[in-house]
């Protein structure tokens, strides 16, 4: 994963910077939303949205984006985890996050995925995040979060989760 990120950095998205005409992952949705309404959820505080780009260039290669969420108690009980005593747990959400085609399986999508966390953990530092959530677009998606420790919610179809210790202990592996 470091040596994917030697020549790209991951910034928050600049409507009058980054360049998202020709962003193409393969999902028109995930197209769609960044470029017609990544901008407006951004000024509107529904999200935040980070893009992947070539260090000092704006053609944008890929994106995620963040938003603050509470899961029901329910749907973690399900999972047997810890007994928490609110019915609403928080969380953040990965909601969308997507690689351009031409640079897929290049390890650029877990070079997107470890930032994503990364920022979740920090946030989890000032404001109480229990674990980060994201909504898989299909199998194949889901496939992708699970190689990365995500486990289904099995309440919710194609949503996962990972709790926030065990980010914290991907990113103290990466350091060492
Ligand atoms: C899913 C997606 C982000 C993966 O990006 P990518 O750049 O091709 O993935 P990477 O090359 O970084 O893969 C990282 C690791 O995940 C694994 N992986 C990737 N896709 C996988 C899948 N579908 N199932 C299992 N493992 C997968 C890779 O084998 C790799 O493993 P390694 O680190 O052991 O070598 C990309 O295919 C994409 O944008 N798809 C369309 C949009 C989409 O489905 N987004 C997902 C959620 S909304």
């Amino acid at each position: 994963m470091k040596n994917a990120t030697t020549h790209w950095s991951v910034e928050r998205l600049d409507t009058s910077i980054h360049e998202r005409a020709e962003f193409d992952c393969g999902q028109a949705d995930l197209n769609r939303y960044l470029k017609r309404y990544a901008g407006q959820d951004s000024r509107r505080g529904l999200s935040r949205v980070f893009v992947l780009c070539r260090q000092d260039e704006a053609l944008v290669h890929g994106y995620y984006t963040l938003s603050a969420v509470a899961i029901g108690k329910d749907e973690e009980s399900v999972q047997g985890t810890n007994h928490l005593p609110y019915d609403l747990i928080p969380a953040i959400l990965i909601g969308r996050l997507g690689i351009s085609q031409h640079q897929q399986k290049k390890g650029l999508g877990g070079v997107l995925l470890f930032d994503a966390l990364q920022r979740c953990w920090c946030a989890s530092k000032v404001v109480g995040v229990h674990a980060v959530i994201v909504d898989a677009k299909d199998e194949q998606a889901s496939m992708f979060y699970q190689h990365f420790g995500f486990k289904p919610l099995t309440s919710v179809p194609n949503r996962l989760w990972l709790v926030m210790s065990s980010i914290e202990r991907l990113i103290q592996e990466a350091q060492d």
